[in-house]
């Protein structure tokens, strides 16, 4: 028997990625398809304004893309800081000055250029049926658009989502003439049909009238890199999972580490969601986001001592502390290494074997809700993932200093971490979700989830998760649905909490009688498993 599977964040991403395989299409293909549909149904994260991570296994080889946004030309250190060199709230957020230079095109264009076997145009064509003909707007996409514009009009954000936006609403059908055009143009042309010719001077145009920075020239000067994928040995697995400029390869592995360290030295298995599991997970966050703020940044401008994250001495080193029923003290949790250096996700396995695991952002939900007028899509505001100002938190509670600093043409840190686990040189799992800082934890979590506690696929992705980034303070966010005297255990101990509905995993998982898929429940994803012979 041979199946493929894929797990995404709508039925519409769904169907297109099912009928490109169907078509004899690889995962690449699939993937590089439901990527433009998100950009149409999606818009709350799926994009071409934005940028992403996809991490492929082919043929038994695996291949990691970055193609973040990088910061504009014109982009400098202190540009969101005031003249009292305060953080100017909001800049980094909304509007064109929060957007960096879109990657999504050439990410797509350069994984089909290396790996895809269908032609373009018949990739493109689906977002540019859904945009053109309109689709019908699912309900959970419309209370989003809602409450999205409640929420700028509230706060007196002037931006022109609602133009867009504002008709979209359940059950009727919803047309993007503009973004159709554009699609049409990336269709015909490929990468050079966004950034060079009519979209190019569209956006620049935009940008300049609207007090924005991203220009011809940056657009032209944009690249998509592939990288190595961090790979790894974890219990009989094997973890490929994502580099710099992503910080998720480094936490997941650590979190995984020192959590192996810590339960070995206490001889027993913690229990899932036991008082004692989620102190020590929180305990182990506490390390893993010191790190984060101190050490990573996009490799091509700091050196990021990866290896040295990841060396065994060093995580038997930071795991040693760690003791059940007692919080460090948050100011005691320093970057751990000696001398000081400087959101959608979708999962798809063909029949061949081949994965795609990608994650991809514009940021905040609806990214700077800022519409190129003329050109029909959302631009990012993923600069606000830069650190703005040394120690001052971003919008999720992420600190960085030297590492995470603005320069021109950087790329800013990003949390997205497509993973891929392999057993025995064969995919195992497939794993990945949005939510900023907690895609660390989400994606930890599933393969804890899947391969410590051995859940079925939908408790995977369902089971409540929680989450602790040392700043906020001792602070646990948790799902709905963790035990009421484990949560006391907790507050007794010195935890404070917050219930929060984080994350949207999408997972594939390889079992004895063969795939499993499951998207989870509080999203709006399909997941679907197909025999194909
Ligand atoms: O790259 C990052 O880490 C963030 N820009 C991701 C944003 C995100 O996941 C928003 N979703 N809830």
């Amino acid at each position: 028997m041979t199946q493929h599977a894929v797990a995404m964040p709508d039925s519409f991403s769904a169907d297109a990625a099912l009928a490109v395989l169907n078509e004899g299409g690889n995962a690449v293909d699939a993937a590089i398809a439901a990527q433009f549909v998100l950009a149409v149904t999606y818009p709350e994260a799926g994009n071409i304004g934005g940028g992403g991570f996809m991490l492929i296994h082919k043929d038994g080889q695996q291949h990691f893309l970055d193609y973040r946004e990088m910061a504009p030309g014109r982009a400098h250190r202190d540009m969101y800081l005031d003249e009292n060199g305060d953080v100017i709230p909001y800049a980094s957020l909304f509007g064109t000055l929060a957007a960096g230079i879109p990657g999504t095109v050439e990410g797509m264009w350069q994984a089909h250029q290396r790996h895809g076997t269908l032609p373009w145009a018949r990739l493109v064509q689906p977002a540019v049926m859904l945009a053109a003909e309109g689709f019908v707007v699912p309900e959970k996409l419309a209370g989003r658009i809602s409450r999205y514009i409640e929420r700028i009009e509230a706060r007196d954000i002037d931006v022109n989502f609602a133009e867009f936006f504002a008709d979209a609403k359940a059950g009727e059908t919803f047309v993007q003439t503009e973004l159709a055009v554009t699609l049409m143009r990336i269709r015909d042309k490929g990468a050079d049909g966004f950034y060079r010719g009519t979209t190019a001077s569209i956006i620049s145009e935009f940008m300049a009238d609207n007090g924005g920075l991203i220009n011809e020239d940056d657009l032209a000067a944009y690249t998509a890199q592939w990288r190595q994928p961090i790979t790894a040995q974890w219990r009989d697995y094997t973890v490929v999972t994502s580099p710099p400029t992503s910080s998720g390869g480094i936490a997941i592995l650590q979190w995984l580490g020192m959590y192996d360290r810590v339960e070995q030295r206490l001889g027993v298995e913690m229990k899932h969601n036991s008082v004692d599991y989620m102190h020590v997970l929180a305990e182990v966050g506490k390390r893993v986001f010191a790190d984060r703020g101190e050490y990573l940044g996009d490799p091509d401008f700091v050196d990021v001592p990866t290896g040295d994250l990841l060396n065994d001495d060093y995580l038997d080193q930071r795991a040693a502390p760690i003791q059940l029923g007692k919080l460090s003290l948050t100011e005691s949790v320093k970057p751990g290494l000696k001398e000081s250096e400087d959101t959608t996700h979708f999962s798809i396995v063909d029949s061949m074997g081949n994965a795609v695991s990608n994650t991809t952002t514009i940021n905040l939900s609806f990214g700077s809700g800022v519409v190129v007028e003329g050109a029909g899509f959302i631009l990012n505001d993923e600069m606000d993932d830069f650190s703005a100002k040394e120690g001052v938190p971003n919008f999720f509670g992420a600190i960085g200093g030297k590492a995470n600093a603005i320069a021109p043409y950087k790329r800013m840190l990003s949390s997205m971490s497509p993973t891929i686990v392999l057993q025995e040189g064969r995919v195992k799992m497939v794993t990945g979700s949005p939510g900023g800082t907690t895609i660390l934890t989400s994606v930890y979590q599933s393969i804890l989830n899947a391969l410590v506690f051995n859940m079925p696929v939908e408790a995977v992705v369902n089971t409540p998760r929680f989450h602790h980034q040392l700043l906020p303070e001792h602070l646990i966010r948790h799902h709905p649905g963790i035990d009421a005297s484990t949560l006391n255990a907790l507050v007794d101990m010195g935890y404070n909490l917050r219930e929060s509905e984080f994350g949207d995993l999408h997972v594939i998982l390889k079992t004895e009688q063969g795939l499993t898929a499951a998207s989870e429940a509080r999203g709006r994803g399909k997941a679907v498993v197909e025999v194909t012979e």
